[in-house]
């Protein structure tokens, strides 16, 4: 099994480092064996190589079996031509490798219920909802977009598109997912306002007749926004855009304790999966050893489970994640009173250890 490791830029090297401690683990316990080799992306790629996405980078990721990323960006690269930004090699590599379904498992460790920022009663009811966003099309790569002036001042646009191709094959992977979960799917658009959310809502109606046994319902995404916090024990699978997906899934991260905590898998057809954290390059805490690096372990064993059929392997990584919540293990990242607190490296070996 070949894995092309993207540490990144920022704390991405910091937590991929410990996730590949994790898979050598895995890789020795059940005699499994993991042939990884590394590539640039981001601002790193940058330093480099001149750009955020190496033409290296995209064919070790086309003859990987899986790809692992840590993050990209930072301050040092938020001044350079935004053409060539650390982000555009993020969004690059999902581009080429047609990773349009991006799948964010958010679940309530109950072991982090105090570190919830909501009511005890509701954080009761529980939170697993899976955020499924549409991550190769929408206002992130719609044409035309423009960065400029006109009629003598600044002036900018990007413009959201979505073709019903792009729709039908999103509604699937979460028509699909709630068959695996609780059966009900939630559709999250603004088609009160924006048109291209009518042609989202309309062919996520249609396609949902070849899913009788899922309930689905619809929200306007400020609405989703709030419910989000008001009930999550409401959702079980929301799909929506890309942009609306960014945003809900950082808010739905919030509820699970900490951005820290929230894995993803990135998948198309065909091309290898990419796995990733959802949070960012954490430019504030680099280099400290602070950061949380469950999310990255948490993503380790979405590969195992999406790319290699793994069940076993992922089932013992999440159990030694949970354990080590149990003992109480906390990085700074979890607003809680009490727990061992701890920063990156010692978090990753209590889960070793508990392997
Ligand atoms: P961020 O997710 O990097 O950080 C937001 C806050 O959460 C910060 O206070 C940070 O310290 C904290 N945080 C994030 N991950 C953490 C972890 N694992 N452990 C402990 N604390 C953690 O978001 P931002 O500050 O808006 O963005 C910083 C940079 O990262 C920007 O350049 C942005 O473009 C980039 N970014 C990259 C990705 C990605 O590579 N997938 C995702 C989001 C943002
Ligand atoms: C994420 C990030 C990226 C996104 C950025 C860094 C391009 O926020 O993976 O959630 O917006 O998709
Ligand atoms: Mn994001």
């Amino acid at each position: 099994m070949k894995i092309c490791v993207m540490p990144g830029d920022g704390i991405g090297p910091e937590i991929v480092a410990q996730a590949l401690r994790v898979l050598d683990k895995v890789g020795d316990k059940f005699g499994r064996a993991f042939e990884t080799t590394e590539a640039l992306i981001g601002g790193c790629a940058i330093d480099a190589e001149g750009v955020p996405l190496p033409a290296g980078t995209v064919a070790k990721c086309k003859d990987s079996d899986a790809v692992l990323l840590g993050a990209v960006g930072g301050p040092k690269w938020d001044v350079i031509d935004p053409a060539i930004r650390p982000e555009k090699g993020l969004l690059g590599i999902r581009k080429e490798l047609g990773l349009f379904a991006n799948v964010r498992p958010a679940k309530l460790f109950k072991q982090l219920s105090a570190a919830c920022y909501l009511r005890p009663d509701i954080v009761a009811r529980g939170l697993d909802v899976m955020v499924v966003r549409e991550l190769t099309g929408g206002i992130y790569f719609g044409e035309p977009r423009f960065d400029g002036e006109k009629d003598g001042e600044r002036f900018g646009y990007n413009t959201m598109t979505y073709y019903e191709h792009e729709i039908r094959r999103i509604a699937k992977v979460a028509f699909e997912a709630a068959r695996k979960r609780s059966g009900r799917v939630c559709s999250v658009d603004k088609a009160n306002v924006l048109d291209v959310s009518r042609v989202w809502r309309e062919i996520v109606i249609d396609e949902h007749k070849n899913y009788p046994d899922i309930e689905l319902s619809h929200l306007y995404v400020d609405n989703a926004a709030m419910q989000l916090v008001r009930d999550p024990s409401q959702f079980d699978v929301l799909v929506t855009g890309n942009l609306f997906g960014d945003i809900l899934s950082d808010e739905a991260a919030a509820i699970t304790g900490s951005i820290g905590m929230l894995p993803s898998a990135s998948l198309g057809a065909g091309n290898p999966g990419l796995f990733e954290p959802i949070h960012g390059s954490a430019p504030d805490i680099a280099g400290k050893d602070l950061a949380n690096p469950l999310a990255t372990i948490l993503s380790v064993s979405m590969m195992l489970r999406h790319a290699f059929d793994m069940a076993e392997e992922a089932d013992c990584v999440e159990r030694a994640v949970e354990k080590t919540l149990e003992q109480g293990y906390r990085t700074g990242d979890i607003m809680q009173e009490g727990g061992k607190r701890v920063g990156c490296t010692a978090m990753a070996e209590a889960v070793l250890a508990n392997m």
